[in-house]
C-alpha cells in the first residue's frame, strides 16, 4: 500500500494528481490544503494553511505503516504580481511561506518521520520554468521556485553522500497549465507585469495544457523514478 500526501489537492494540478492516483486501489491519498473538494473512499483531507508557518511547524504526518511514502509539494501561489517596491502588500511573506518555507518544513518532517523505515520514498516538488529565469513582476514567485529547486538539489546531494537509494527527490516544472493560477496571471495588469499579453495569447490560442494530461506526465516519474536521473525536470521534455 502506498500513501501520497499532496498539498493543494483541492484544485488545478494537485486535484488532477490526486484523482489520477486514486484510480489505483493500492494508493491512499491525503490532501493538505485549506479546502476539501474530493470525496473518495481512499481520500482523506487535512485542513492546513501553508501560509501559517506556526501551524505548519507543528504539523506531523499521520503515523501509519505503508510500503511506499510519497510527498507532493504542489500548492502554490503566484501573487504578489508587481514590481519590487511598488506595493505595501505583505503578500511576499505569504508567497514564500506557501511556495518555499512550508514545502521545506514538510520535506524536513517527512524525512524525519519516515526515512529510517527503509521504505521507498519520493518527494516531488512542483516547480516552474519561472524559477530558472527572471520575469518582471514575479520576483517572489521566481525566487521561491528557484529556492525549491535548490532545496531539492541539496537534499539529493545529501542522499547520495549517505548512499541512500530508496529515497528520491525531484523538482518538476509542469509547463503552462489551465488552472486558476493562470486566471490570476491573465487578470493582472501590464503595469505590474509586462508579459501579460503572452499569457493571454497562450490561453486564447488554446496552448495551455490541461491538468489531467500534466498529471499523467508526473505519474511517469512516480511509477518509474529510476528512469529520471535528474532532480530538476520539466514535463515539456518528457
Ligand atoms: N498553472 C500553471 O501554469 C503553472 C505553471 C508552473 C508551475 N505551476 C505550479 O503548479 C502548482 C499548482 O498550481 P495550479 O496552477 O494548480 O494552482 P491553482 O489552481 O491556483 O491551485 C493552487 C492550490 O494550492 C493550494 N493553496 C494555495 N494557497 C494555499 C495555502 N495558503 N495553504 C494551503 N494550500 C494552498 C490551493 O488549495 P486551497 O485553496 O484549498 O488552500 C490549491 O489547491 C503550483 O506550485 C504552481 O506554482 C503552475
Amino acid at each position: 500500500m502506498t500513501v501520497a500526501y499532496i498539498t493543494g489537492a483541492s484544485r488545478g494540478l494537485g486535484k488532477a494528481l490526486a484523482e489520477l492516483l486514486l484510480q489505483e486501489d493500492d494508493i491512499r491519498v491525503v490532501g493538505l490544503s485549506r479546502q476539501q473538494t474530493i470525496e473518495h473512499h481512499n481520500y482523506r483531507h487535512i485542513v492546513l494553511d501553508l501560509s501559517d508557518i506556526e501551524v505548519v511547524e507543528r504539523f506531523r504526518f499521520p503515523v501509519e505503516e505503508y510500503d511506499k511514502y510519497i510527498l507532493i509539494n504542489n500548492a502554490g501561489v503566484i501573487e504578489p504580481i508587481g514590481h519590487v517596491g511598488h506595493d505595501f502588500s505583505t503578500n511576499i511573506l505569504a508567497n514564500f511561506n506557501v511556495n518555499l518555507v512550508s514545502p521545506s518544513l514538510l520535506m524536513n518532517m517527512f524525512m524525519r518521520q519516515f526515512s529510517t523505515r527503509s521504505k521507498e520514498m519520493q518527494i516531488i516538488n512542483v516547480s516552474s520554468g519561472a524559477g530558472k529565469y527572471p520575469i518582471d513582476g514575479w520576483s517572489s514567485y521566481n525566487a521561491s521556485k528557484a529556492g525549491i529547486d535548490m532545496f531539492s538539489l541539496v537534499l539529493n546531494e545529501e542522499l547520495k553522500k549517505d548512499n541512500v537509494e530508496h529515497i528520491k527527490v525531484f523538482s518538476i516544472a509542469p509547463g503552462v497549465v489551465d488552472t486558476d493560477m493562470q486566471g490570476v496571471i491573465r487578470s493582472s495588469d501590464e503595469t505590474k507585469f509586462s508579459n501579460i499579453d503572452k499569457f493571454k495569447d497562450l490561453y486564447n490560442d488554446g496552448q495551455l495544457s490541461c491538468p489531467e494530461s500534466v498529471a499523467k506526465l508526473f505519474k511517469k516519474v512516480i511509477d518509474k523514478p529510476n528512469d529520471f536521473p535528474d532532480v530538476i525536470l520539466d514535463v515539456r521534455n518528457f
